[in-house]
């Protein structure tokens, strides 16, 4: 899906995905340090870069969206909170190794050549010790109606995702159908995949 489709999904005013973060992001509120640096991943409109920075965290958003980011940054002047953003195709992206405490993905449906560069970059930008997130619609989803891409091969299984995070430790993985209502696009009973994976310390 182009940037022209996501800037013009987000060019009304409501909040497509909705105003509270991703629920599997909310569930591992206890992993979320205080302080650091954070880095939202397909960030849209900025609903857990938001959540991340309201727990003190520095926090980088982004998205191929500018409208999407705009809308985020409104919403953190709203909020008193300060976010950083970047306008940038995930292809392109890149940061220095081990520079965030916390690295967030929900519903990052890229390519597969994409999402191995940005899970190969996860595994480098994470800070020892550091916590990724990842929640997204899994290749069952096709057969739904309640949100997600319509390309099979923008839907990756959990091994896949994993084989991309070889190297860090996994905590928690699960492909499961659990409600997702966030949003009008996320309605209802879904396939998912989810994964937390720690950065080793040594
Ligand atoms: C389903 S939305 C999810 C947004 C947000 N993570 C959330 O859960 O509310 C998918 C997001 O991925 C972004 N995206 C898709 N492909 C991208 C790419 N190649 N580079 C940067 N962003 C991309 C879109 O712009 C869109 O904001």
């Amino acid at each position: 899906m182009t940037t022209d489709f996501w800037n013009e999904r987000y060019a009304s005013n409501e909040l497509v995905y909705g105003e509270a973060p991703n629920e599997f992001v909310a569930l591992n509120a206890n992993l979320i340090p205080n302080s650091g640096t954070a880095l939202d991943i397909a960030a849209g409109e900025g609903r857990n870069a938001l959540y991340l920075a309201s727990f003190g965290l520095d926090v980088l958003a982004i998205d191929q969206s500018t409208v999407g980011l705009q809308k985020a940054e409104r919403l953190a002047k709203e909020r008193g909170l300060t976010l950083r953003t970047q306008a940038v195709d995930l292809n392109d992206f890149s940061a220095e190794p081990e520079s965030f405490d916390v690295i967030t993905s929900t519903f990052a449906h890229v390519p597969q050549a994409i999402r191995a560069k940005v899970h190969t970059g996860v595994r480098s930008w994470l800070k020892p010790g550091g916590v990724f997130l990842l929640e997204a619609y899994a290749p069952d989803q096709i057969h739904r109606d309640t949100g997600g891409p319509k390309d099979p091969a923008l839907l990756a299984p959990l091994g896949t995702i994993l084989q991309e995070l070889d190297g860090l430790e996994i905590v928690h993985r699960a492909s499961i159908v659990r409600d997702v209502i966030e949003g009008n696009f996320h309605s209802g009973q879904a396939s998912v995949v989810q994964v937390v994976a720690k950065k080793r310390t040594t």
